[in-house]
């Protein structure tokens, strides 16, 4: 098997790429094994180019496991692919993410969708955030969630916040995160729903409980089964599938569909679209789309 020796760049990469290891290389067979893995278990596309970014990111994960090879490293994918699966995601995919990230999104949530949720007899708010890496997506919706209900949005709304990497979600759960996260956060909102930290978490700042109290956070693989019950209000699945192949893409908008009230509302990154995806939506704002009634 020819092998293509990718030691010579990998720095240039990624701020996550590990430095150079001379002794050890990503030959095509172990690149090739890697990527079918990654594609059949998370969807994630990993194409030719995706080769350096690969070897930087797991060189740390061999390094971890005590591997001197990427074929032993196959080896244990091969003999404990559930084990290996959310380490391996972890370091392939790409989990930036800020709060109130493409504002206009969290704009129009304020100011057309929950109103209108909010005004219906018996209203019962659900919104999903899918792919919520560690976890700003779905804070800045419980967020706006309790500055547009008020003392309602606890007894009438929720958040499901799911992602399949276990390291991003206990970021999540924990709620808590450095001083700086907050650069695009309003001086107000971060009166009103952070906390700073004392003593050993100073430098930090905490979620307020009302609105983590919004929020549930699960572990999910977009390509499996959702235990999830429908009908919801609104799913955020944005910077999530610009790493997918298309046939995973209409696959996963046809479940969104299925799984949203009539008029409900999808939201993608803004460099994604629906465009040749799916004919079950119409497009209602730049990267926002309703579910036909
Ligand atoms: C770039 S982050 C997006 C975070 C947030 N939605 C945002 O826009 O700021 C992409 C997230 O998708 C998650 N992801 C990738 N493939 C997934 C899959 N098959 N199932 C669930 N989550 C997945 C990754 O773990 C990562 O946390």
């Amino acid at each position: 098997m020819p092998t293509t020796d990718m030691r010579a760049s990998v720095d240039a990469v990624s701020p996550r790429a590990a430095s150079v290891d001379a002794s050890i290389s990503l030959g095509d067979e172990d690149f090739s094994f890697i990527s079918a893995f990654v594609f059949e278990r998370c969807g994630i596309v990993l194409g030719a180019n995706k080769r350096q970014l690969v070897y930087g990111r797991l060189l740390r994960r061999l390094r971890e496991l005590g591997l001197s090879s990427f074929a032993e490293y196959c080896q244990r994918l091969r003999s404990q692919p559930e084990d290996e699966l959310d380490p391996l995601a972890s370091a392939i995919s790409t989990n930036v993410t800020s709060f109130f990230r493409e504002n206009h999104h969290f704009d129009y949530l304020a100011q057309e969708v929950l109103p209108a949720l909010a005004g219906a007899a018996n209203p019962r708010i659900r919104i999903w955030s899918a792919g919520c890496s560690s976890g700003e997506e779905p804070y800045s919706i419980a967020m706006v969630m309790a500055e547009a209900l008020g003392n309602r949005a606890q007894s009438i709304s929720r958040v499901l916040a799911t992602d399949l990497s276990l390291r991003a979600l206990s970021v999540a759960q924990q709620g808590m995160y450095p001083l700086d996260r907050l650069q695009g956060v309003s001086e107000q909102r971060r009166k009103r729903w952070f906390l700073s930290g004392r003593g050993g978490n100073d430098g930090q700042v905490m979620v307020a409980q009302s609105v983590r109290d919004l929020i549930t956070f699960k572990q999910l693989n977009l390509l499996h089964d959702w235990p999830i019950k429908g009908p919801l209000d609104a799913i955020f699945c944005r910077n999530v599938v610009i790493y997918f192949d298309n046939p995973t893409k209409q696959r996963l908008f046809a479940r969104y569909a299925q799984l949203l009230a009539p008029g409900g509302f999808l939201f993608l990154g803004h460099s994604e679209s629906l465009h040749g995806m799916s004919d079950a939506f119409d497009l209602v704002g730049r990267t926002i789309y309703r579910k036909r009634v």
